[in-house]
């Protein structure tokens, strides 16, 4: 883990109310992992004071990329951010996504903003030789940002507007129709109704869901003990989701244990 200023190299809207930055440190592209998330202080004069948490969108050489919605002060000052200017940045972060185990193909779907650690995600799993496909729902064609960054993807859009009607389930649903089951592990992250939903879905037909929670995060390190998940097995009560995850196997936590932070 490191923390570093380091250079903004792009900022730009890609989507309705969806923006990228990017930056660049050797270091934390070096160690970053696919499902760790970045600690960023929104502003050097400490308001609002605490850092926000970031998935890793992209890594491209020395280059990361996050991937964000406006939401509060924090991300508006993000937006505003311009080339040159400089991010302290506290990371990587958490624990990767689980990614041993036996399976050929992974499907990683994506609910709005969701999309935020699916790319590098699945760039990773490209090169250690599985088969994977990306379903990547949002309201309206609008709010998609995908530029060919996502390996064979499919979108389901609320309103019709792009691809399939309707959300990720249903899209999900009908890929396993076409393509089967088998060999196949899903990994999801967006809104938690929508991660919920999936869970149902998966468990019902027994396959592997692999989820990356977001919540409310004050350290991101594991000191403030402020954002505990219910665990579902194990001897544990309650994990940390900044170190323990933000990645779990769906059937280990209680996910309704979390606020919702959208
Ligand atoms: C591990 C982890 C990874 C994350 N990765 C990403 C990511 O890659 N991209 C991303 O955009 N966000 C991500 N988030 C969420 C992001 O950290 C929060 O949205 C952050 O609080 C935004 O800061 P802010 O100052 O703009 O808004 P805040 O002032 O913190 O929040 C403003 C208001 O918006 C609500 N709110 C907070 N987040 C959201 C949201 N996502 N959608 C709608 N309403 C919200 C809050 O409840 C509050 O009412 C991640 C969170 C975690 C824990
Ligand atoms: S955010 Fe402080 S312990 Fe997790």
């Amino acid at each position: 883990m490191y923390q570093q200023h380091v250079p903004i190299t792009r900022s730009q809207q890609v989507a309705q109310n969806v923006h990228i930055l990017e930056f660049q440190s050797e270091a934390i592209a070096a160690e970053a992992i696919p499902g760790q998330f970045l600690n960023i202080r929104p502003s050097r004069f400490y308001d609002p004071f605490l850092r926000r948490a970031y998935s890793i969108h992209r890594v491209m050489g020395d280059r990361l990329e996050i991937i964000y919605n406006v939401v509060g002060k924090g991300s508006a000052l993000f937006a505003e951010a311009k080339v040159g200017e400089t991010l302290d940045i506290l990371g990587p972060l958490g624990t990767p996504f689980h990614l041993e185990g036996e399976f050929r193909r992974a499907v990683l779907v994506s609910g709005g903003v969701g999309i935020a650690p699916m790319p590098f995600l699945g760039d990773w799993l490209l090169k250690q030789g599985k088969q994977v496909a990306n379903i990547y729902g949002a309201r309206t064609a609008a709010m998609i940002a995908d530029d060919g960054r996502l390996h064979n993807a499919r979108y389901a859009t609320d309103d019709g507007s792009l691809d399939f009607h309707g959300n990720v389930v249903g899209l999900l649903q009908q890929f396993l129709a076409e393509e089967g089951a088998d060999g196949l592990r899903v990994f999801a992250c967006g809104p938690n109704k929508m991660l919920m939903a999936l869970g149902d879905f998966c468990q019902l037909r027994g396959i592997p869901l692999e989820v990356s929670l977001e919540c409310q995060m004050a350290c991101g390190i594991g000191i403030c003990q402020g954002c505990p998940v219910e665990m579902a097995t194990g001897d544990r009560k309650y994990t940390l989701v900044c170190t323990h995850g933000p990645n779990y196997d769906y059937n280990h936590i209680r996910l309704e244990s979390i606020p919702a932070v959208h």
